[in-house]
């Protein structure tokens, strides 16, 4: 019989569940993996949650399954809510009745953006949009329920895999001539694969609550698109624009930095700077 502990994780078609099914064999020595997609574990389900949790009997379960469309939240908020909400109140009340480490994916979007300095994980959250709200609501579900968790914020996730920023980015410069983007957010970019990484230091060293992450260093939505072009070589121009110039649905943090010296100081890792983890990244594009 295996030793391994047995990881399961939701949402595995998505950009963090395709990134480390691709990195998996990292820590295939120490885990055994079951990767779910919505079809085997269906997040706006009761049923099928627990159907998939009892049959797999995971030691650790990596929600990485989420509503991530912070638009279109604004008109299904039932459903944003019955998957970044609900579902995490199933998932914890069957993590304290197995004695599973929940390991829950939230958002920098939990914090208010108001303000110039860095946020911490003890600052009061205070999101301005219904994403933000459904993520922090998910948030105080695992937090009441006494479970074994830890929650990891994080922000401007990007990979090779499915739509995010950088891709559509290289494929607009590519059809276009110039861009207008967005120059008053200030945020950091994530690359996954370094998001994977500390998601399993913090496993690994079994550190639970609650974590700032992403990468390292502040850029606005302007000068990341201005970087992931210059090292693409597309030859586009950027011109900066307010966020009073580009209308969205949801309202947008204005400034959603976060501080991640606690996760650097309990798990000793250093933190990749954005620019730097972007060159590495692009190499994959
Ligand atoms: N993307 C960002 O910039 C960002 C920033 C901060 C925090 N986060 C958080 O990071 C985590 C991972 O995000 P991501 O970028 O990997 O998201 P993603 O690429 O949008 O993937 C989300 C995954 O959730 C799945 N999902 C949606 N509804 C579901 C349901 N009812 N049942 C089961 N699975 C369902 C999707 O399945 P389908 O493939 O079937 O659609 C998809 O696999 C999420 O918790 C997100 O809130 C993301």
């Amino acid at each position: 019989m295996s030793t391994k502990k047995v990881i399961l994780v939701s949402g595995s078609s998505g950009q963090l569940g395709q990134t480390l099914l691709e990195k998996k064999d990292l820590y295939t020595n120490q885990y055994d993996f079951f990767f779910a997609d919505r079809t085997q574990l269906d997040l706006s389900s009761e049923a099928s949650i627990s159907e998939c949790f009892l049959k797999i009997r995971p030691d650790i379960f990596l929600n990485f399954g989420a509503y991530t469309q912070v638009d279109k939240a604004e008109e299904s908020k039932t459903e944003a809510f019955l998957i970044n909400q609900k579902a995490c109140a199933i998932l914890a009340k069957l993590c304290v009745q197995n004695n599973c480490h929940l390991v829950h994916i939230s958002t920098d979007y939990v914090y208010s953006g108001t303000g110039l300095e860095a946020f911490k994980e003890t600052h009061i959250p205070a999101p301005v949009n219904t994403y933000g709200k459904s993520k922090l609501a998910g948030e105080k579900e695992i937090i009441k329920s006494a479970c074994k968790y830890t929650i990891v914020r994080t922000s401007w996730l990007y990979s090779k895999h499915r739509n995010n920023f950088v891709k559509s980015m290289i494929k607009y410069g590519q059809e276009r001539s110039s861009l207008r983007v967005v120059n008053d957010q200030i945020g950091s970019p994530t690359w996954t694969e370094d998001l994977i990484d500390a998601i399993f230091t913090l496993v690994q060293q079994e550190q639970l609550g609650i974590f700032n992450y992403s990468n390292e260093g502040a850029c606005s939505w302007y000068e990341f698109t201005k970087l992931i072009l210059e090292l693409k070589q597309i030859n586009c121009i950027v011109n900066p624009i307010p966020s009073t110039e580009f209308n969205t649905t949801a309202k947008r943090p204005a400034y959603s930095l976060m501080d991640k010296s606690k996760f650097k100081k309990i798990t000793g890792k250093e933190i990749p700077n954005w620019a730097d983890a972007l060159k590495d990244a692009l190499q994959q594009f």
